[in-house]
């Protein structure tokens, strides 16, 4: 008999380990680049699960009424529909909430790019006073305390501080959101020549001829750069110089990171202060060329465009809607 203790010990031990090890394999879209994850934080089952769940669990905010996903939508392509959006007692922010999918492929985050990984970035909207307005401190006194939370972490993360399991666990479930399955990506990536019609098919060659894609870039519609379009003559207006933020340099005012454009048609407003209300006037704004500005890129300039051809464009823009992704539950 008093063998049995440490044997069911040891069973018990090699089973949670199993457990914990438990690969989580990332459906990649087809067509789509190989990733690389980082070390410190592969994706497990149990992680990626801990991650959701912290991620909708507004536990994370001072007085416990919001969560991450009161600001990102799943059926928004995780942005919302707010032109700013309301944190703790309905304070503003100064920016629009981005889409989160795809996140695996982008190289820095926010639109100034203040932050290099998504591990990082979850201490923002926790401290942020307009958002989540709590500490890093105080969420982990309350996840130690919690009956559920405390022991998984600990099994995701063995011997590691709860901070580190805390950000760890939803940087894993954010690297999951991956949306590959739109119209354009069953024409475009999986070869399915039918999967766009006429007219999608012209708006995805005016999107090429009108310069759109050398911004929009590669599978996320991002080239990761930091463009000024000419949103604005002057970026003072409301205080938001964008990169230059991070930089301190002239040469970066009114700069902001080239936003994906996944599932866009879900996702107005638009541009970082949610300043334009359709995708008609987003193009209406990008041909007639924007606002005189000495940062502005080069590579905005006015077009003509029919309005046959505008249709078209905003059909192809339609086509980047993923249903399976944005009625998706997990
Ligand atoms: C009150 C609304 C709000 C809440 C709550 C919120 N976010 Fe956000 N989120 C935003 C806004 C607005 C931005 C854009 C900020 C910027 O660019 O400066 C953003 C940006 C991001 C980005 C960067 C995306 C990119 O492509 O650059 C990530 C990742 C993100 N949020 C994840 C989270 C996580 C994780 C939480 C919870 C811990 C969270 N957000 C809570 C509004 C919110
Ligand atoms: C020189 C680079 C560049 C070119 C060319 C360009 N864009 Fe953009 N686009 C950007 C940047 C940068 C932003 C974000 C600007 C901001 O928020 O201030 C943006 C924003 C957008 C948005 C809003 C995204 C959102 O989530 O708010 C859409 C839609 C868009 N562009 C479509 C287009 C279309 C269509 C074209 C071609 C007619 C085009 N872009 C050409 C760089 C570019």
């Amino acid at each position: 008999m008093r063998y049995l203790l440490p044997l069911f010990l040891v069973l018990g031990l090699l089973s949670s380990c199993q457990k914990e090890e438990q690969a989580y394999a990332l459906a990649l879209p087809p067509g789509f680049p190989e990733v690389e994850l980082p070390e410190d934080n592969l994706p497990t089952a149990l992680r990626v699960e801990l991650g959701k769940r912290l991620f909708f669990d507004p536990i994370l905010s001072r007085d416990s009424s919001i969560s991450c996903g009161s600001c990102h939508f799943r059926a928004l392509g995780f942005a919302d529909n707010k032109v700013v959006s309301p944190g703790i007692a309905g304070r503003l922010g100064f920016r629009n909430a981005p889409i989160l999918t795809n996140l695996i492929y982008r190289e820095n985050f926010f639109f100034d790019g203040g932050v290099p990984n998504l591990e990082l970035q979850v201490v923002a909207p926790i401290e942020d006073t307009a958002e989540m307005d709590f500490h890093l401190g105080g969420v982990v006194e309350r996840l130690a305390r919690h009956p559920e939370y405390a022991p998984l972490l600990e099994k995701a993360y063995p011997g590691k501080p709860l901070t580190f399991a805390l950000t760890r666990a939803i940087a894993s479930y954010e690297r999951t959101l991956l949306s590959g399955q739109s119209a354009f990506d069953r024409y475009y990536y999986q070869g399915d020549s039918s999967a766009l019609n006429d007219q999608e098919k012209r708006g995805w060659q005016l999107f090429q001829d009108k310069g759109c894609r050398d911004c929009h870039a590669g599978p996320n519609f991002s080239n990761e750069e930091f463009i000024n379009i000419g949103l604005y003559a002057d970026y003072n207006y409301n205080g938001d110089p964008g990169r230059r933020r991070v930089t301190a340099l002239e040469s970066d005012i009114g700069k902001f990171k080239v936003p994906s454009l996944r599932n866009i048609a879900l996702t107005a407003p638009y541009m970082h202060d949610g300043s334009i209300q359709n995708l008609e006037e987003v193009i209406d704004f990008f041909a007639a060329g924007g606002e005189a500005h000495f940062n502005k890129s080069p590579e905005i300039q006015a077009f003509v465009l029919s309005p046959q051809e505008k249709a078209d464009l905003i059909a192809f823009l339609e086509s980047l809607t993923d249903w399976d992704f944005v009625q998706g539950t997990d």
